[in-house]
């Protein structure tokens, strides 16, 4: 066994695009399979290609860009074949090749529908990325909803559904949008499943079979996470979340690999935190300092270009996400953007005594270090001795290999009183 799971430790967009890109391609990890197991097209992963242009993957798994791996989209992800069939058509123009021999499609993923599309972004207060993906899950979990294989092995039930489906929302929703642009949607949607189920059948399969194959031949396998542990469901800021398990145990869930098969799990965090869509954020800095932050980190969204909220690293919350995933290390992005600074700040406690439940009621104590750059010894062993997990690779830069490998003997981290 050789599974190795990548899981953002923060809000996302802590840079887990860039540090799988790392993994698919270095020799010494080479990853032969890379499943995403939730989620959907909400996520943004940046890579940077070696002739310097960016790439932004959504749905697809980042293995996508390396000839040795084979990518799967695991059972718990949600897809919608518009945006499904149109990120395969990007990613083609990049040079990519996409079929049966480098992505699979789980036929038990769950289809967005254009009124999961349009309930999302017409019922927004937590500030969604307006894709669907809530309304979707809450479908799937009423046990009303379509999954991709109901269209390969049964369609004409299937569209039959659809019709009816997209009539009960009619019923209820007209009335709140243009009914004739609703109508080309669910057109455009409809010749995408059927590009869907007649060009890419040989993609669409029962892939556990596939995955144990793997397992018991011990190849590298990579779960890429999306989102952030604190956009997860249940354990984070609820309902300022995401609509899935974004922990290590989602991806468990939706790759239908089992706990005790997970070989390491590695957590990414940026040097500082972001933070995009509205709910409660501690150590948001919503002076000059953010304001840099967001200017020299370029915080904005890898799709939709949304600002992001900045502010400084937590380790309280870095903590919670450690126990949560059971990291067994981390990697630690974006530290190159301190050196505009001249000093660092870092959540080391809440000044209140209450749990993490009422996050927007508590207020940080920060340690502060001054010169980033030049004491980051000092800045590693602070954060490791705090989490108890050691730091394996320092991300100072966009491209894949601006890497830094962390390989200090340390006897031990010394247990701090947290
Ligand atoms: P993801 O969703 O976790 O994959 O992260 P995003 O791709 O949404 O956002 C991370 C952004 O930071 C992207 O623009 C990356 O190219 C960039 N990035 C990643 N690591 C570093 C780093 O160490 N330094 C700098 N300056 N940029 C980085
Ligand atoms: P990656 O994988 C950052 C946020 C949205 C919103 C909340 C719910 O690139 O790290 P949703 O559309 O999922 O129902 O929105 O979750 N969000 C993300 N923020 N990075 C992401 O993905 C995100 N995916 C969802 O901004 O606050
Ligand atoms: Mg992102």
């Amino acid at each position: 066994m050789n599974v190795t799971a990548i899981l953002g430790a923060q809000w996302g967009d802590e840079g887990k695009g860039k540090i799988i890109d790392y993994f698919v391609h270095h020799q010494e990890h080479q990853q032969e399979m890379v499943i995403r197991g939730q989620g959907g097209s909400n996520a943004g992963h940046t890579l940077i290609r070696d002739d310097g242009k960016k790439i932004v993957l959504r749905l697809l798994p980042t293995g996508i860009v390396s000839t040795k791996a084979l990518n799967i989209i695991g059972h718990g992800v949600v897809l919608d074949p518009v945006s499904f069939l149109k990120e395969v058509r990007e990613i083609r123009e990049h040079g990519f090749e996409v079929s049966s021999k480098n992505l699979l499609l789980s036929e038990r993923v769950h289809l967005t529908f254009p009124w999961h599309r349009l309930y999302d972004q017409q019922n927004n207060f937590v500030g969604t990325t307006g894709n669907g993906i809530g309304p979707t899950y809450s479908a799937k979990a009423l046990r009303e909803n379509i999954r991709l294989g109901d269209f390969i092995h049964s369609p004409t039930i299937a569209f039959e559904k659809m019709e009816r489906l997209k009539k009960n929302f009619l019923a209820t929703y007209k009335g709140n949008f243009e009914q004739a642009q609703f109508e080309e949607m669910y057109l455009k949607y409809k010749e995408s499943i059927l590009t869907l189920i007649n060009d890419y059948s040989d993609l669409i399969q029962e892939v556990h079979p596939i995955i144990q194959s793997y397992l018991k031949s011990n190849k590298n396998i990579l779960l890429e996470g999306a989102q952030g542990t604190l956009l997860d469901l249940d354990m984070g800021t609820y309902p300022f979340v995401t609509s899935s398990t974004t922990t290590l145990a989602g991806l468990c869930i939706g790759s239908g690999i089992a706990p005790n098969q997970i070989n390491k799990s590695i957590g990414v965090f940026k040097a500082y935190v972001t933070r995009v869509g509205d709910g409660p954020f501690p150590t948001e800095d919503l002076g000059e300092y953010g304001k840099m932050l967001q200017e020299k980190g370029k915080e904005f969204g890898s799709v939709t270009g949304r600002p992001r909220r900045c502010g400084h690293l937590d380790l309280v919350l870095l903590k919670h996400a450690c126990e949560l995933n059971g990291f067994n290390e981390l990697v630690m992005t974006k530290f190159d953007i301190l050196s505009h600074f001249s000093q660092m700040k870092i959540c080391d406690r809440y000044n209140e005594a209450s749990s993490l439940f009422a996050l927007n009621r508590l207020t940080p104590h920060y340690k502060t270090f001054n010169n980033p750059s030049e004491n980051l010894n000092e800045i590693i062993t602070f954060i490791e001795d705090f989490l108890q997990t050691k730091i394996s690779l320092l991300s100072c830069g966009p491209k894949r290999d601006d890497l830094v490998k962390i390989s200090r003997k340390r006897e031990e981290l010394k247990k701090s009183a947290h």
